[in-house]
């Protein structure tokens, strides 16, 4: 049986499920998943590998050293090991919006999740029914509470590095980054997010304008345009007056050229027949509103 190396960074398990036996299985399992270029689940950038151990299933995100041939995605372990911090910091103020975490390994570089498959989540990208209203409503009040928590949280702290983005702009916040719609899980009542890995000092109508152009898509549908928006805007509530609406709109726009232009083979390929320009015509009329 492989040994305990000594390399795990936290040992923050559920008790009776963290010990040096879990730490060698998770480690084996990161192995694996590498020498195989293995995923349970499409990571873009890793591999997602389900875990499971003494009846109690697992995820793990292990960096994807084979990818790095592409100079655009930085796949150092400390990018990794940044994310799993990020998770923690908003795992400390809110518990029910990310997944936990139970630990990091160093070598190879994987953070232990909360496998929410398990607790009933799945993709927005996976669910086969169109999102209802009341989801898409729910939806921006889980973004608006995550924002919350993250400015609230004491991930400022992780920003502090120079050569990450620390020049807060007026009106920027921590944001998520990437929200699209493989990074947010639903339940039948509940939302959580993941792949904190492009977190950073940014434009809330940067995470709100990804999200709605990704659900847009999804929709392929004109005349849902503006239910959707009402729907996401109404659950964001608190600041949305606040808010710069031609940034959203830009953001939105950015998405669906995103998933339009995404070749076949990509998670994000899409076959839609949306007008950009019609569609970003009745956004902005209803954000006029
Ligand atoms: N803790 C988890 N529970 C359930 N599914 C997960 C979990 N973490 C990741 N996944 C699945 O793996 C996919 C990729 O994970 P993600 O963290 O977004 O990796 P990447 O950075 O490679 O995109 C997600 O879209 C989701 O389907
Ligand atoms: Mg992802």
């Amino acid at each position: 049986m492989a040994k305990h190396d000594g390399q795990i960074a936290r040992q923050r398990m559920p008790p009776g499920v963290w010990d040096t036996d879990f730490a060698s299985v998770a480690r084996d399992c990161a192995i694996a998943a590498i020498q195989r270029r293995s995923t349970n689940r499409l990571g873009d950038t890793h591999f997602i590998k389900r875990l499971r151990y003494r009846d109690r299933s697992f995820y793990l995100k292990v960096r994807h050293i084979f990818a790095s041939s592409d100079p655009n995605i930085a796949l150092d372990p400390t990018r990794l090991h940044f994310e799993y911090r990020i998770l923690e910091c908003v795992n400390a103020v809110e518990k029910s919006l990310v997944p936990s975490v139970h630990g990091f390994i160093h070598h190879p570089a994987a953070i232990v999740l909360e496998d929410l498959e398990d607790a009933g989540f799945q993709p927005i990208l996976q669910h086969e029914d169109v999102l209802s209203n009341d989801q898409v409503n729910g939806l921006g009040y889980g973004i608006a509470s995550l924002h919350t928590a993250l400015n609230k949280s004491s991930a400022n702290q992780l920003f502090d590095n120079p050569s990450r983005n620390t020049t807060p702009k007026p009106g920027t916040h921590i944001i998520h980054g990437d929200l699209n719609t493989k990074n947010i899980l639903l339940s039948k009542n509940d939302v959580r997010f993941l792949d904190f890995e492009n977190c950073r000092i940014g434009y809330r109508e940067h995470d709100i304008g990804w999200c709605l152009g990704h659900i847009l898509i999804i929709d392929n549908d004109l005349t849902r345009c503006r239910e959707r928006v009402n729907a996401l805007m109404s659950g964001y509530k608190g600041a949305f007056a606040h808010l710069d609406k031609s940034r959203i709109l830009d953001t939105i726009n950015s998405a669906i050229r995103y998933r339009m232009t995404a070749p076949p083979g990509s998670p994000f390929f899409s076959t839609v027949n949306l007008d950009p320009s019609d569609t970003l015509a009745e956004v902005s009329r209803a954000l006029a509103n």
